[in-house]
């Protein structure tokens, strides 16, 4: 067994670098092409029930140390996802379906009808406005939270993963709620809300005005998140949020992560990232003297 495998919530990973959502993850074809590139796991684009246009452009820029976006859930809808979701199984690694929802129901809904495309596990996309309780984030609400695990957990018989945001007060609260209805593992973190103007068109960049914060910068606050969650739930963390090397991804695993999720690295630095960053994490094990990866977990919480 190579040194890198690693078993989080019942999947094995054959390293520890996974896709994160949004990223790559819209087609069959961009997920295959991950999974030949090296990593350990991929995560789809989030779908919910009904297909979504998006936002207006642009809903992509790279900032300074990072990338604001504002997509706004551009997506086919489950039920035209599902044939996608079906033929990634083919590249060999667990996939993992994002579903987002506007109401608790269509978490479970959407839920429901990816799992028939034979994924590994469900990671719930929380940073969404419940639209019942006007004005509320489901993943800013520890009790909506725990309403859409339950009621996920109730109706699909698959690992569940919370995907958190930090727009929140007290992340732990949220985490905590995640593990009482019955998730099976944490992702941390979404992104930021955020923003940039154009100061010579005196207008916000994003056609949305205000959108997400990823990359390098929103590193030092995911680190904190996952180190904070990891303490207290007793479900495996997947860290998210600015990792690009394997030093960052060691860095999330000794705070408590079980695995590391890749965004906007795949867009700043290529497709290669995964297999780099597993290489890297595989050097520092061997130059440490560490014979497996699932040692280093968590050594910063003691
Ligand atoms: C263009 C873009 C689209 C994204 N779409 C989604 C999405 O559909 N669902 C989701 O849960 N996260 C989405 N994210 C958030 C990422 O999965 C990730 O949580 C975040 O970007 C932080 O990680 P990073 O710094 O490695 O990019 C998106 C991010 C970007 C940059």
């Amino acid at each position: 067994m190579s040194m890198l495998e690693v078993e989080v919530a019942g999947l094995r990973f054959r390293n520890p670098t996974v896709l994160a959502s949004g990223i790559l993850g819209t087609t069959a074809a961009s997920l295959l092409r991950v999974a030949r590139n090296g990593a350990g796991a991929v995560v789809a684009k989030s779908c919910g029930l009904t297909p979504r246009e998006g936002h207006r452009n642009p809903t992509v820029v790279e900032i300074e140390q990072g990338i604001l976006n504002a997509v706004g859930l551009a997506n086919p809808g489950a039920e035209e996802f599902v044939r996608e979701l079906r033929q990634a199984l083919d590249g060999g690694v667990p996939v993992i379906a994002s579903v987002y929802g506007f109401k608790v129901e269509d978490y479970a809904k959407a839920a429901k009808i990816v799992s028939r495309a034979g994924i590994a596990a469900i990671e719930l996309n929380l940073s969404c406005p419940n639209v019942e309780k006007v004005g509320s984030l489901f993943g800013a609400d520890a009790e909506l939270s725990y309403e859409v695990v339950r009621e996920v957990k109730r109706t699909v018989s698959l690992p569940v993963f919370a995907k958190l945001t930090a727009n929140v007060g007290d992340i732990v609260e949220i985490a905590k709620a995640c593990e009482e209805g019955g998730a099976d593992g944490i992702t941390a973190i979404n992104t930021l809300k955020a923003m940039a103007i154009d100061i010579k068109a005196k207008v916000p960049v994003l056609g949305n005005k205000v959108g997400g914060l990823s990359g390098r910068c929103l590193k030092p606050v995911s680190l904190r998140c996952v180190y904070e969650i990891a303490q207290e739930v007793e479900i495996p963390v997947m860290g998210c949020g600015g990792i690009a090397t394997g030093r960052d991804a060691v860095e999330f695993m000794m705070a408590g992560a079980s695995a590391v999720q890749i965004g906007s690295a795949v867009l700043t630095r290529g497709v290669g990232v995964f297999r780099k960053v597993a290489l890297e994490i595989q050097e520092f094990l061997e130059e440490m003297g560490y014979s497996h990866v699932r040692d280093i977990v968590g050594l910063a919480l003691k």
